[in-house]
């Protein structure tokens, strides 16, 4: 088969939980959005929006998680320094619209796909990044705070920067496992 360099990009692809300076600059960031516009998207409703996070702007996000998902003072300064781990984080979000023929479930893999691919053009430009979730996006004082509508929901932060080492996966699923034909009936 021939191979080619999008191939080897997806095989090889990985993620980095440290991330350093220096992150996408504001033209940068502006053509990784660009390229996940032409996401696969029913209807084109384009349900997806991000909001960029970066310099002094980290430490309010910090003690905004902090304020609401921090039970004691250690647990307030873990948050704020997890704000702190990349220079840029993308609040990447889906925005459910009501629609006759795309379920939410639909609008929100687009978002799921808009977030991967902003990940990769990342990666295209050289930088290295995380997905991340958990209570900073499922909670909802957060989601308010964040200015959040009510058809809106996080789909992921996105940790974006120079990668100051990378992870190696612990296991990986087989193609066997994963692909069966459909045997005639
Ligand atoms: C929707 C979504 C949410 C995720 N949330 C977290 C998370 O909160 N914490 C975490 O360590 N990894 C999370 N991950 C997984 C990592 O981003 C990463 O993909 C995983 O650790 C596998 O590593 P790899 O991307 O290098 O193969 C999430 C991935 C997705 C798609």
């Amino acid at each position: 088969m021939k191979q080619n360099i999008i191939l080897q990009y997806l095989n090889e692809r990985s993620s980095s939980p440290l991330l350093t300076d220096p992150g996408p600059s504001k033209e940068e960031l502006n053509s990784m959005v660009q390229a996940a516009l032409r996401v696969p998207d029913h209807a084109l409703l384009s349900p997806w929006r991000v909001i960029a996070v970066h310099g002094d702007q980290r430490k309010r996000l910090g003690e905004l998680w902090s304020h609401y998902l921090a039970g004691t003072r250690a647990e307030a300064e873990k948050l704020t320094h997890k704000a702190m781990r990349a220079p840029l984080i993308l609040i990447c979000m889906a925005c459910i619209q009501n629609h006759s023929k795309v379920p939410a479930q639909e609008q929100c893999i687009t978002a799921g796909l808009a977030t991967y691919s902003i990940l990769m053009a990342a990666n295209s430009l050289g930088y290295d990044g995380y997905w991340r979730t958990g209570q900073a996006a499922y909670d909802q004082g957060v989601q308010q705070a964040l200015g959040l509508k009510a058809n809106e929901e996080i789909v992921g932060y996105l940790y974006l920067g120079t990668s100051a080492y990378k992870k190696t996966r612990a296991s990986t699923a087989t193609v066997q496992e994963k692909l069966s034909f459909l045997k005639s009936m």
